[in-house]
């Protein structure tokens, strides 16, 4: 049985004060829409249509980047959740499936819940999914009677005794399309809000003599985000499970709580993480590494024995090899580190290649970027860079060359050479303290023309 995904994504989401359209806001560095969309991976849609409204372009922009194929559909007016899904109706023209309703502000819910929604539909034409709500508040209420559920009432149109029931309305369904757009079709807006409920399906999918069930998830699962606390609470949410995860697997977090991780970084075994350490998109670490307080990491890959900060910046293309240092307030770009080399204080090593066993010296930086364009900086294996060395790309050093230290260099390095560049020393006998005589007379006239 193939699936569509029809996930809805048009609300203005007014509570998140926000110029951004709601499902575009990040939890762990990925949109809400993206969490979504991800969630639904995990039924293998043939289709994926995704209804934006406020913020279309953005929201079509965003869809896009996830995922080349997933269609954008318009609801130019937001009159309803039954509407909203019906804007899907030309897109999945002739679709045979299931077609399962997300909401792109309703990020969490699991593989495993989804793939009970659909398992439900061989002995139900319609699935629901519902959660047993500690609050209820103004969700729907599904009001069920045995196995089978007969309605969904809306909180402003519910009765004080439907009011009083715990089991709640996600949102989220399963049905066939055909009967889906069917019935769609069928929904008026008579209610206390004047709007299009796709919540009505039940009542008239009873009606025509089909079967309604509804499959129970994990509160936390369909934790809806509609404000910046809800937001903020969803990612609290999101890091303490991942953190959580990352325990199970064997990696050391020593304190947990100051960690921040994206939604999908990866850690291997053994790798220990100090206190205070984030996490952007894309960083893959794997086993038996050490990643010291206070470090920033994005788009990079850090392999195994590896050591990084505290205090270091990791930018997307930093890739470290085996066994490799990198030190305090070092900052790495777009940069391949081979095994065993060394970058271990003050430096900035962007677009560039650094042999195996090399050393980096203090303060060294690749002078990558000439106002318009980027060049690349290569330096070979066992080469020792002296501290304060400045490379200005596109440049070479060999294998086992030098560079000393305060050196600019501006011209390819030889294999077993030594770069200098920098002023000659020369030192003048008994000058210095000749000058602090003469500096030290100048201050007593000066203090004794202002007494
Ligand atoms: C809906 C359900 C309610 C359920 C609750 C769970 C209905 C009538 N009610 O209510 O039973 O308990 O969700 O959170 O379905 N949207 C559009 N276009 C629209 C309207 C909504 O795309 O015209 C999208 C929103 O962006 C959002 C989702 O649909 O992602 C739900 O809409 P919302 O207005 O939040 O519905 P609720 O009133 O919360
Ligand atoms: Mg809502």
């Amino acid at each position: 049985m193939s699936t569509a995904l029809v996930i809805l994504a048009a609300g203005k989401g007014t509570r998140m004060n926000s110029d951004l359209p709601k499902v575009l806001h990040p939890i762990a560095q990925a949109s809400m829409l993206e969490h979504a969309m991800r969630s639904g991976r995990a039924l293998d849609p043939a289709r994926t249509v995704v209804v934006a409204g406020h913020g279309a372009d953005l929201v079509r922009n965003a869809v896009t980047e996830i995922d080349e194929e997933a269609e954008v559909v318009l609801q130019e007016e937001q009159l309803g959740t039954s509407h909203a899904v019906d804007q899907a109706r030309e897109a999945l023209q002739g679709f045979e499936g299931d077609v399962v309703v997300l909401y792109g502000d309703t990020p969490f819910v699991s593989a495993d819940t989804l793939e009970r929604m659909v398992a439900a539909r061989t002995s139900a034409d319609l699935v629901i999914l519902g959660f047993e709500a500690a609050d209820p508040g103004r969700y729907g209420r599904l009001v069920m009677q045995g196995d089978s559920l007969e309605r969904i009432v809306e909180y402003k149109d519910a009765t004080e005794a439907e009011r009083a029931l715990t089991f709640c309305n996600s949102g989220l369904m399963a049905c066939d399309a055909a009967l889906m757009f069917d019935l769609l079709a069928k929904i008026g807006n008579d209610n206390a809000s004047g709007e299009y409920y796709l919540t009505d399906l039940v009542e008239l999918a009873r009606t025509a003599g089909r079967t309604v069930t509804a499959v129970a998830c994990d509160e936390a699962e369909t934790l809806g985000v509609n404000s910046r606390s809800d937001l903020a609470r969803a990612d609290a949410l999101f890091q303490s499970k991942a953190r959580a995860e990352l325990m199970e697997l064997g990696v050391t977090l020593m304190a947990p709580d100051t960690v921040y991780l994206a939604f999908d970084t990866v850690i291997g075994r053994d790798t220990v993480i100090e206190p205070n350490v984030v996490f952007g998109p894309g960083v893959t670490i794997e086993s038996g590494a050490l990643i010291r307080a206070f470090s920033h990491l994005e788009g990079c890959h850090v392999s195994r024995g590896a050591k990084v900060g505290p205090y270091a910046r990791l930018r997307p293309g930093a890739e470290l090899a085996e066994d490799t240092h990198i030190g305090n307030f070092v900052e790495i770009k777009n940069a391949e580190i081979a095994e065993g080399a060394k970058v271990n204080h003050l430096s900035y090593i962007g677009d560039a290649s650094v042999g195996k066993a090399s050393n980096i010296g203090a303060g060294t930086i690749t002078c990558n970027y000439d106002g318009v364009m980027k060049h690349r900086t290569e330096i070979g294996a066992r080469s020792f860079i002296g501290s304060n060395t400045l490379l200005v790309a596109p440049v070479k050093v060999g294998n086992e060359a030098m560079t000393a230290s305060g050196t600019v260099v501006t011209q390819d390095v030889e294999d077993g050479a030594l770069a200098i560049a920098r002023a000659k020393q020369e030192n003048k006998p008994g000058r210095a303290r000749k000058l602090m005589d003469i500096l030290r007379a100048k201050k007593a006239r000066l203090v004794k023309g202002s007494e």
